[in-house]
């Protein structure tokens, strides 16, 4: 029998989110009823600067938070960076590790994102570790072998399947509007469990979620999350606002 895990619906803040913007998650909370709670896990990401107060309203809701990266250090003289027990002392539960925006703006190699995922299982987080390939890798036949080189070189070793999340984003989908075809979602989402697989087991590689993310939107969503091996969304700008997000959460569940 095959399990499917509980799916999740995560949203990436990025660099947007001041105070004001807590109104919107406040209207996220209000509109998550009891039936969609149990069908679906909701996350918010939010600046470093909001995870707090953000935590402390989200109390009862149902709605997690988490950060956006974390050093793969715990403590020291790291001028700028978080480390992964400070956001869960802020109240995170989760943290997105290798987003595609750390991996080029910030050079992140696959190591350093394993040891950052690392990290984050050490302070009680759960990772979603995200990898991607560009327009070029995809034009140019590679995204299987890119995708499953990053899953290898960035998941850390022994971990379970329900203490990891992935995230699939083509780097060119993010942001543009474009989304890859619904078969070609299916077909890396299925190779990435297989990989998982050899990596950690077929058991444990069921209880993994595997995210899609990269222009989701209330529009797409339901086509996207109703493919096999799709089990939630990370969506950037459509989290933004209540209305968008709450439209996604419901398409999923
Ligand atoms: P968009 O949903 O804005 O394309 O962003 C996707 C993303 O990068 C989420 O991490």
């Amino acid at each position: 029998m095959t399990v499917t895990p509980k799916p999740l619906v995560a949203g990436n803040w990025k660099m947007n989110g001041v105070r004001a913007s807590l109104q919107q998650t406040d209207e996220m909370g209000r509109g998550l009823d009891a039936a969609m709670r149990r069908k679906v896990d909701v996350l918010i990401c939010p600046p470093s600067t909001l995870l707090h107060a953000m935590s402390a309203a989200l109390i009862g809701t149902g709605i997690a938070t988490g950060g956006q990266d974390c050093h793969a250090e715990a403590a020291g003289a790291f001028t700028g960076d978080v480390s992964a027990a400070m956001l869960a002392d802020a109240g995170a539960r989760y943290v997105i590790t290798g987003h595609s925006e750390r991996r080029t703006l910030h050079g992140e190699t696959s190591a350093v994102v394993k040891a950052k995922s690392a990290a984050a299982l050490g302070a009680l987080l759960t990772p979603i570790i995200c990898i991607g390939e560009t327009n070029a890798e995809r034009v140019a036949g590679k995204t299987i072998a890119v995708v499953k080189k990053q899953l290898r070189g960035s998941l850390p070793d022994g971990v379970a399947g329900d203490e990891v999340v992935i995230a699939y984003e083509p780097v060119w989908a993010i942001g543009t509007g474009k989304t890859p075809t619904p078969a070609d979602v299916a077909e890396v989402h299925a190779a990435i469990r297989t990989e998982l697989g050899r990596l950690m087991g077929k058991a444990e590689a069921a209880k993994v979620r595997i995210l899609y993310g990269g222009s989701v939107k209330p529009s797409n969503a339901g086509e996207l999350m109703g493919l096999p091996h799709v089990d939630g969304a990370l969506v950037g700008g459509a989290s933004l606002k209540a209305e968008d997000f709450l439209a996604i959460i419901r398409a999923v569940g």
